[in-house]
């Protein structure tokens, strides 16, 4: 073979690689930067007093909770229009104390939705009593990969490439994990909830301000699926399917029970599962929709009900914590 017609090997795509890994240790310490200036600025939030922040728990009374020999983690779910949170058993799945929500802050941007966690936390651990090291796992709606958020449908767009371990742990100076609410929602109710010893391909379909979805093959989390952002006619599926369009289009829970059908039926044809659990405030209405629904596969609301993505963001969290080390 004449010299100029021989593959090149070696430097050019070593250099190529080279170039590639720096650009992306320059990304990451872009996003660190952010992060760093994003906790300051919530930190300062934080202490700003709030009117009771419009939480709706009463204010506890008493000697703080002792859970003695307890694993205890801090459990935060973030949604569209509210985030709530509270110490959760992570052997039990059980709420201890008080549970806590907050209306989301608009416009959600990290710093506000940050200052707010950072109240929350700052109240449950003074009702629970918590060792320094307890954690806090954080179920928030958009991919989330490593820490760092990499989606924002349905809030603020400053959550795109916002690294969220990196301000929350600064901010709170405890181990946060951040999961996406789904997967968090989806991990609870496997463990305690609907989805106890279920094999085979299982979804958890939280309707929301958006609707999540979380894939579980033989209880094994495949992570970040985002079905709500599938096709159906033309459109993100969770324009129809979530528990808010049904609000936003102010019809019935029976022609919404169609539109949910409709993605229900996508999703099956493509992944053929064996149970769809139903998560999301909504769950607690299932006697009003689960009947209309023709999916070959079972249809249950999630047992914790609207608990599951408190209860899961601190399982999740325990447990990226334990790989960790
Ligand atoms: C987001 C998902 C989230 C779902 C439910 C969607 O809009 O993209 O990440 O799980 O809403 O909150």
């Amino acid at each position: 073979m004449p010299n100029e017609k021989r593959p090149k090997v070696g430097a050019p795509a070593a250099v190529e690689h080279d170039a590639a890994a720096v650009e992306h240790d320059a990304a990451a310490v872009i996003e660190h930067d952010a992060a760093a200036s994003v906790a300051d600025e919530a930190a300062a939030l934080a202490e700003i007093h709030v009117e009771n922040d419009q939480d709706k728990a009463p204010v506890a009374e008493g000697a703080p909770l002792d859970p003695g020999d307890r694993r205890v983690g801090i459990g935060v779910d973030v949604g569209g229009s509210g985030i709530k949170a509270a110490a959760v058993d992570l052997d039990t799945g059980e709420l201890i104390g008080l549970r806590h929500r907050v209306p989301t802050p608009q416009p959600s941007t990290p710093a506000a939705v940050v200052a707010s966690i950072a109240r929350m936390v700052k109240k449950i651990v003074s009702e629970v009593t918590l060792g320094p090291d307890a954690l806090v796992g954080v179920g928030f709606p958009a991919v989330v990969i490593d820490g760092v958020t990499r989606s924002a449908a349905n809030v603020d767009p400053g959550w795109l490439g916002f690294d969220a371990d990196r301000a929350m742990e600064r901010v709170l100076k405890r181990p946060v994990h951040i999961v996406n609410d789904a997967d968090a929602a989806g991990v609870a109710e496997m463990r305690f909830g609907a989805g106890i010893g279920e094999r085979g391909t299982v979804f958890l379909i939280t309707l929301g301000t958006g609707t999540g979805s979380a894939l579980f093959y033989n209880g094994m989390l495949v992570p970040n699926l985002e079905l709500g952002h599938m096709e159906i006619r033309g459109r993100d599926a969770e324009r129809r399917s979530a528990a808010a369009a049904r609000i936003r289009r102010g019809i019935s829970w029976k022609a919404w029970a169609t539109d949910l059908d409709e993605h229900l039926l996508a999703i099956e044809k493509l992944f053929s599962p064996r149970l769809f659990i139903i998560g999301g405030g909504v769950s607690k209405r299932a006697d009003l929709y689960v009947p209309k629904l023709t999916v070959r596969a079972r249809v249950v609301p999630a047992k914790l009900r609207n608990d599951a993505g408190i209860v899961g963001a601190a399982m999740a969290a325990a447990e990226q914590e334990a790989a960790a080390h």
